[in-house]
């Protein structure tokens, strides 16, 4: 095991939102940061901006839709500070629609980015990331709520979201006696750029304006607001830790009350 503030984090999608939220609890907590996403300019800016904060932090671009980009990026993190203790599959997408209207490249896009990514990585640093052969590791998944429950007009995102939670607790299961463990947190409504997104896709889909659905969506939720990326990132902080060492194969909910499962 790697001291505690020797031990090293993968982080995918860390350049918006929640991703960056962790990246930025992970690096304030001392871990040497390596993170990843699509647009090489974003990460290079956050690389520099958490370096301010920590100046173990690097990171390369990443497409986690692809085994070869998964290869390089976990090789990469390896060859620049070791072997890999701490996993973080944060990053994903939204999607939906009308279900009889989705499309193939919709359906097929969603699933990949967010599930088949989170075996992809997964497998990528227990082997690459030599995690399979220590007695302490960590593996974080970012699902949903949507992953415990439909999503009207999710249908590819719930899907997804539900693998990533059957995906944590048989993993979790089967790495219990390594310890090594395995957990999703599944966020309700986060403020976030994607959060945007989804609030203008409904406002399309049901032809009223984007506060409105706002509106809408707050009063779902009990706390009465969307939940703040750090929020977020403060479980993914705990979970990480050493006393959380009984914590395996769970999905916990950070969501104002949104889910009560
Ligand atoms: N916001 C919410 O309300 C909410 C609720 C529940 C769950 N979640 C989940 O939380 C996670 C983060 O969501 P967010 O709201 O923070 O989203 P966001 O603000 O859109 O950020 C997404 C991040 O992932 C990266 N990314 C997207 N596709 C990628 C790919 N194929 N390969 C590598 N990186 C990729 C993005 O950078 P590039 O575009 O440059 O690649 C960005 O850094 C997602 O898994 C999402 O499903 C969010």
């Amino acid at each position: 095991m790697s001291a505690q503030d020797e031990r090293v984090a993968l982080i995918t999608g860390a350049t918006s939102g929640i991703g960056l939220a962790v990246a930025d609890q992970l690096a304030t907590q001392g871990h040497r940061v390596f993170i990843g996403a699509r647009t090489a300019e974003s990460v290079a800016q956050t690389v520099k901006a958490l370096r301010e904060r920590n100046p173990h932090v690097d990171g390369t671009e990443l497409d986690v839709r692809s085994d070869a980009s998964v290869h390089e990026f976990v090789a990469a993190a390896v060859a620049r500070f070791g072997s890999v203790d701490v996993l973080v599959n944060n990053a994903g997408r939204s999607g939906g629609g009308v279900t009889a209207d989705v499309t193939d490249e919709l359906w097929f896009d969603v699933i990949d980015t967010n599930l088949h990514s989170v075996f992809r990585m997964t497998r990528e640093v227990l082997n690459t990331g030599g995690m399979r052969d220590k007695p302490w590791g960590r593996i974080v998944n970012i699902a949903s709520t949507a992953g415990k429950q439909g999503v009207v007009l999710g249908a590819p995102y719930s899907a997804s979201k539900h693998g990533v939670v059957g995906f944590t607790k048989a993993l979790g299961n089967e790495l219990a006696p390594t310890g090594v463990t395995v957990n999703a947190v599944c966020p309700g409504y986060v403020e976030t750029p994607m959060a945007q997104r989804v609030r203008q896709g409904y406002a399309a889909a049901y032809d009223t304006t984007e506060e409105q659905i706002l509106a809408r969506f707050q009063s779902k939720i009990p706390l009465g607001r969307y939940s703040t990326p750090a929020e977020v990132a403060g479980l993914v902080g705990y979970l990480v830790s050493d006393v959380a060492a009984s914590i395996t194969s769970q999905a916990l909910n950070v969501c104002g009350g949104l889910g009560n499962f």
